[in-house]
């Protein structure tokens, strides 16, 4: 295949400038359980900073750390600027700015408090009752309130009970609509099986309202992956040839070359498949194979994702592989097998890889298989969704069978190097009629000023405005683990013998390449 593509001489942004600005949301507080932690100082809150930076936090704005750690909101600010701070000038950050806007930074922390409690002491919820209704005063914030709650997943449901119990969820309605409005965002994972996700939800919605809560997916503030409805339905190209006609199969990848790092206690009892599967490979999956909404509002949209991931068929274990990463090498360095980590078993069965063929049982799709794989320490960091496109029926080129001219692929890559890309066939300048494959590429960064993102923007700005359709619906979470759980079940009670698989830095085991060769496919290089 060609790869001569030169580099693009000049940066051209064409079309009219943006038509649509996005306004700062209406007044509110947040509140962040779970303010020391991992989540909050490397994601939220340099989000909410990069917000601040673009004019889109509330006018009046507050945030309220909430944890078990015992110190002062000044000091949670200043570890919260140093984190900002790292990002300075780091080139190895997606998230790198060139300073910190003293300004925005007043604007965003000029509310800042902080409040020591254990989460199971309803004492705790008193005084943040009290608390939220001095900074509604203080900070004008109309009681309005987002809860988010960036803790471990077993404190989901008694957060929300302890909330409830204390009226810190009750909203004030007028004509059915909230005049004063409380939100809850909560992380992921959203349950561990199809039962524990039911019973979640079971239990977080005696508090609330299913428009109250929004169950976030971090995949789904991708750009890339906002992309795709953008791509698939503002574009009259493509919708005519994105169904089994004309489409041969889906490859779906998210490999990444990190391996647990710290979080081997999590890691341990969760595994590739819970961590990434049901959850942000499916969404990208549902993105690709959703009809087309009616409208882009949030009840559209989900009605249209959860079809989908409804019609998916129960996956089954012959179609599932996992692998377990060895001792290798990773970016020129050794590394230890999974085995090896720390708080990891020394026999673990955990498994650190995933691929499987699914099927999406409706008119669009039948027959058109979806591989998917996911995996730590693979040979490089890379998320792309390529969609492999049929031969054409015949081919009038002498000596050339229809079968042996490479496919039509078009590459929708997530993350890095963002960007679509279509291959096909040219003919080679010369005297011969001879046939090469080419690309056409869109890059992001050809077309649009690079913002610092951490990915957390779109979503945080969404959930103060209300705006759901990012979100995860109660029936979608619950679906998804559907499809998932008999192989999880299966793999609990039955322990492969040879799960250590494949070894750092490499694609995955020989399992994953054997399920598409016994279709007569092959996976992409990653
Ligand atoms: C998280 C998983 O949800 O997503 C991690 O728990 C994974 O294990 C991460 O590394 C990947 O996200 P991103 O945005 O870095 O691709």
């Amino acid at each position: 295949m060609s790869d001569t593509r030169s580099e693009p001489s000049k940066v051209q942004v064409i079309g009219a400038p943006p038509r649509r600005q996005a306004p700062p949301p209406g007044p509110c507080a947040m509140v962040i359980f779970g303010a020391s932690g991992d989540l909050t100082r490397r994601l939220l809150v340099p989000a909410l900073y990069n917000l601040a930076r673009t004019g889109l936090i509330p006018d009046h704005f507050a945030i309220i750390g909430v944890d078990i750690t015992e110190r002062s909101a000044e000091d949670w600010r200043n570890s919260l600027h140093e984190m900002l701070q790292s990002f300075v000038g780091n080139p190895s950050s997606e998230n790198r700015i060139d300073a910190i806007d003293d300004a925005a930074w007043q604007r965003l922390t000029g509310g800042v408090s902080y409040m020591q409690g254990d989460f199971g002491d309803s004492g705790l919820f008193e005084k943040l009752k009290q608390h939220l209704a001095d900074v509604a005063r203080d900070r004008q914030t109309g009681g309005n309130c987002l809860f988010y709650l960036a803790v471990a997943d077993r404190f989901f449901g008694p957060l929300v009970e302890q909330l409830g119990r204390a009226g810190l969820l009750d909203e004030e309605l007028q004509d059915g609509k909230p005049q004063r409005w409380r939100r809850v965002v909560i992380e992921k994972p959203f349950g561990h099986s199809m039962d524990s996700a039911h019973e979640l939800n079971t239990r977080i919605r005696r508090d609330l309202h299913e428009e109250q809560i929004y169950r976030i997916d971090h995949f789904l503030g991708k750009e890339t992956v906002q992309n795709i409805m953008a791509f698939r339905f503002a574009n009259g190209l493509f919708e005519p040839i994105w169904n089994r006609d004309r489409i041969d199969h889906v490859q779906i990848t998210v490999a990444e070359t990190v391996g647990v790092e710290h979080r081997g206690r999590f890691y341990e009892v969760t595994g590739a498949m819970r961590d990434m599967v049901p959850n942000h490979v499916f969404q990208l999956l549902a993105m690709v194979a959703m009809e087309p909404p009616v409208g882009f509002d949030a009840r559209s949209v989900r009605d249209r994702k959860a079809d989908v991931i409804a019609a998916m068929g129960t996956l089954k274990q012959e179609d599932a592989v996992r692998g377990q990463y060895g001792p290798g090498t990773e970016l020129q360095t050794a590394v230890p097998g999974y085995r090896a980590e720390p708080n990891v078993a020394a026999d673990s069965h955990t498994e650190t890889f995933v691929a499987m063929r699914l099927s999406i049982d409706n008119w669009r799709w039948a027959g058109v298989p979806f591989y998917l794989r996911t995996g730590k320490r693979m040979s490089r960091r890379y998320s792309e969704i390529a969609i492999r496109f049929k031969h054409a029926p015949y081919a009038p080129f002498e000596d050339t069978h229809v079968e042996e001219l490479p496919p039509n692929w078009l590459v929708v890559r997530i993350q890095p190097d963002e960007g679509i890309s279509l291959q096909f066939e040219v003919k080679r300048p010369g005297p011969v009629v001879d046939l090469a494959a080419v690309h056409m590429d869109f890059r992001y960064r050809d077309w649009f000023p690079r913002e610092p993102n951490v990915g957390y923007e779109t979503l945080i700005y969404d959930c103060m405005i209300g705006d759901q359709t990012l979100f995860q619906r109660a029936d979608m979470v619950e679906e998804t683990w559907r499809v998932v759980q008999p192989v999880l079940d299966a793999w609990a009670v039955k322990p492969p013998a040879d799960l250590q698989n494949y070894p750092a830095g490499t694609d995955g085991p020989e399992a994953a390449d054997r399920l598409l060769q016994r279709d007569g496919r092959a996976w992409r290089p990653v």
